[in-house]
C-alpha cells in the first residue's frame, strides 16, 4: 500500500524537458574573463552533495541542469560532461544545484515541464503534473475523439495540464476550470495563452465547497463531461511523501482528508448539479478508492449518478474513475 502511494504521488523524473524555449545564445568570453571550467569540474563537488541530500537519479538531475543554465534544449545535449560553463554560468549552476539539494523538484528550479504533446510552466506550490495523469488524460482523449463538440470542466486545473492537453489534440471541446490556488490559477492561464489555446481555456480563481460549487458565471452551465484529479492523498499519509512534496508543493493540493475523498465528495455533488444528463464524470484518484467510489454511488446517489468502471494505470492499479449522470 505505502509503495502505491510513493509511486502515485512521487515527483516524476523521467518526463524529460524536451523543449526549453528559452533561446540559446552565444557566451563569448571576453579576453578578462576566467576562462571556461568543463562540467566534469563544475559538478564534481555536486554529485556527492546531492546524494547525501537524498536526491535520486544525480546524472539525470545534473544533466537537466546544466542544460538548463546552458540554455539548450535538453536533448540537443549528448554528452553534457564535455560541455563548459563560463564564470556566470557556474554560478548560475551552483546556486540550482543547492535548490535541488534543499530538494526543490526539478521541474521548479527548471521552470517548465512537458505533460504529454504540451510544454507547460511550472511555478513553485503549484502542483506538478504526474506521468500517471497523462495515462488518464490520454483515456479521456480517446472516449471523445469522434465527438463534434464537447463542453468541459475541469475541478482542480492547478497548471492547467489536464485541460490543455485535451483541448491541443481535440480541436472540438471547449474548457472550463475552477481551481482555488491564485497563484495556479494565474499559472494555468499562462499556459493556455503560450499554448495558443486562451480561446477555448477559461479558468475561475473560486473554492469549491458546499452550496457553493461553482463561480457564478458558471451557474447557469451544464457541461458534457466533468474531469478531476482531486486531492486524494489520506491525511495520514503525508508522513510517507518525499520532501519535494511536502516542502513545495501546496498541501490543498494533495491533502483529500482521512478518507483521501473529502474533496471528491464534493465533486460528486456538483456532478450531481451540473452535468447534463448521459454527461460523464471522469477521476483520478488513489489505489483504494475506485471501490469505495463505487458503494458510495449506490448508497447516496443512486438515480443521479452512476458507478460504469475503474481503470488501471501504467502499475496495474485500478485508478481512474469513470460516472454518468442518470
Ligand atoms: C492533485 S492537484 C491536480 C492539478 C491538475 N489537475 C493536475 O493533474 O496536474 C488538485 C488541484 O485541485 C485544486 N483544488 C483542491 N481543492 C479545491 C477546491 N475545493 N476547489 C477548487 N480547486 C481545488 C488544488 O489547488 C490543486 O491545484
Amino acid at each position: 500500500m505505502l509503495q502505491n502511494l510513493i509511486k502515485q504521488i512521487q515527483i516524476p523524473m523521467r518526463n524529460i524537458p524536451r523543449t526549453f524555449s528559452v533561446t540559446t545564445k552565444n557566451f563569448s568570453l571576453k579576453s578578462e574573463e576566467a576562462a571556461p571550467i568543463g562540467v566534469e569540474d563544475a559538478i564534481k563537488d555536486w554529485r556527492g552533495r546531492l546524494r547525501k541530500a537524498g536526491v535520486g537519479d544525480i546524472d539525470f538531475n545534473l544533466k537537466c541542469i546544466v542544460a538548463h543554465v546552458l540554455k539548450r534544449k535538453f536533448n540537443t545535449i549528448s554528452d553534457y560532461l564535455s560541455t563548459s560553463l563560463n564564470d556566470k554560468q557556474v554560478q548560475e549552476l551552483n546556486r540550482l544545484c543547492e535548490a535541488r539539494c534543499g530538494r526543490m523538484p526539478l521541474q521548479y528550479i527548471i521552470g517548465e515541464w512537458d505533460f504529454m504533446n504540451i510544454t507547460l510552466r511550472t511555478a513553485p506550490t503549484v502542483f506538478i503534473p504526474r506521468p500517471e495523469t497523462e495515462e488518464f488524460v490520454q483515456k479521456v482523449i480517446n472516449e471523445y475523439r469522434d465527438v463534434s463538440e464537447l463542453n468541459l470542466l475541469e475541478v482542480g486545473c492547478g497548471s492547467g495540464a489536464m485541460s490543455l492537453a485535451i483541448l491541443h489534440e481535440l480541436p472540438q471541446v471547449r474548457s472550463f476550470a475552477i481551481e482555488r490556488s491564485l497563484t495556479a490559477t494565474h499559472l494555468a492561464k499562462e499556459n493556455a495563452k503560450l499554448l495558443d489555446l486562451e480561446d477555448r481555456f477559461e479558468v475561475f480563481n473560486h473554492i469549491m465547497e458546499a452550496d457553493n460549487y461553482l463561480p457564478p458565471e458558471l451557474c447557469e452551465k451544464t457541461f458534457d463531461v466533468i474531469i478531476s484529479n482531486p486531492p486524494y492523498v489520506k491525511t495520514e499519509e503525508f508522513q510517507y511523501l518525499q520532501p519535494e512534496v511536502t516542502a513545495y508543493e501546496n498541501l490543498n493540493a494533495l491533502d483529500g482528508g482521512p478518507d483521501g475523498l473529502k474533496v471528491a465528495r464534493l465533486v460528486f455533488n456538483l456532478a450531481s448539479l451540473y452535468l447534463r444528463f448521459g454527461g460523464k464524470l471522469w477521476l483520478e484518484l488513489g489505489t483504494d478508492h475506485p471501490q469505495l467510489v463505487k458503494r458510495i454511488m449506490n448508497r447516496q446517489y443512486s438515480g443521479r449518478l452512476k458507478y460504469i468502471a475503474g481503470y488501471k494505470d501504467q502499475y496495474k492499479q485500478e485508478r481512474f474513475v469513470e460516472i454518468e449522470r442518470v
